[in-house]
């Protein structure tokens, strides 16, 4: 299974590659993730990246391809993967691409998490954050204890790019840049819509259909 999760700020996609990446026991590769590591361990990359994310601007192309580029060939890659915010311009697109051709792969399928803007708002200035990745909402998927991890006890958070202003300025972003990438793959023929607005749990369960039925036909 080679895989993206597209979708804007808050589609979910972080909510559903946990479950994917477990039932499918490939890795998940997060731009944002690989990004707030960098931020975190006060790496060159990470200081020069921050400034850009709390803004709610992209980081180059060039850094995001360079750093998926070395990901994909890491051992755990070779069963598949599941690329989270990544692509998120065509540029990045046609990097990856060219990478899949010069391994001789193809993607399995492009999950696109469809949730209209409103919405979107509403669930990132909820979300709370670990500092291991948990993802919470304090009214759709609250934690047992208010601010307190369920699955390791670390403190929850807010993201700092999850600030209103900052949320509007990513949604914009996104449908400048990445919107384009659904058109995209719908024309490569790998495009599989899914409706956002359903509960975690209905969305996973589509998305798990879908991806039963792909696996049937890839190994048909
Ligand atoms: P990144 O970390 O990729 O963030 P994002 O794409 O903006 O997506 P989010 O993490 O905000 O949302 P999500 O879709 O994962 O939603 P979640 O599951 O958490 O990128 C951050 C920044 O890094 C970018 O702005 C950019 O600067 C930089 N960057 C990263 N990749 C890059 C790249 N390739 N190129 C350039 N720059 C890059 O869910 C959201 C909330 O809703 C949660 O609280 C959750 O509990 C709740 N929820 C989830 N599903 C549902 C549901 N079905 N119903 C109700 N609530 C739900």
């Amino acid at each position: 299974m080679r895989l993206i999760l597209l979708g804007p700020p808050g589609a979910g996609k972080g909510t559903q590659a946990a479950f994917i990446t477990e039932a499918f026991g490939i890795p998940q590769i997060s731009t944002g993730d690989m990004l707030r590591a960098a931020v975190k361990a006060q790496t060159p990359l990470g200081i020069e990246a921050k400034k850009i994310m709390d803004g709610g601007g992209l980081v180059s192309d060039d850094i995001i391809i360079g750093l998926v580029r070395d990901r994909l060939q890491q051992p755990d890659c070779k069963r598949g993967y599941l690329f989270d915010g990544f692509p998120r311009t065509i540029p990045q697109a046609e990097a990856l691409d060219r990478s899949l051709e010069a391994m001789g792969r193809r993607l399995t399928a492009v999950l696109l998490i469809e949730v209209p803007d409103d919405v979107l708002v509403q669930r990132i200035s909820g979300r709370r954050i670990c500092t291991d990745g948990h993802v919470y909402h304090v009214d759709f998927n609250p934690p047992e204890q208010d601010d307190v991890c369920d699955v390791d006890g670390n403190a929850l958070e807010q993201r700092p790019d999850d600030a209103p202003e900052k949320v509007k300025r990513r949604l914009e972003v996104y449908h400048e840049q990445t919107a384009p990438l659904e058109d995209y793959y719908d024309d490569l023929g790998v495009l599989q819509r899914f409706d956002g607005t359903r509960s975690p749990d209905e969305v996973r369960e589509h998305i798990s259909a879908t991806l039963s039925t792909l696996r049937l036909e890839e190994s048909a």
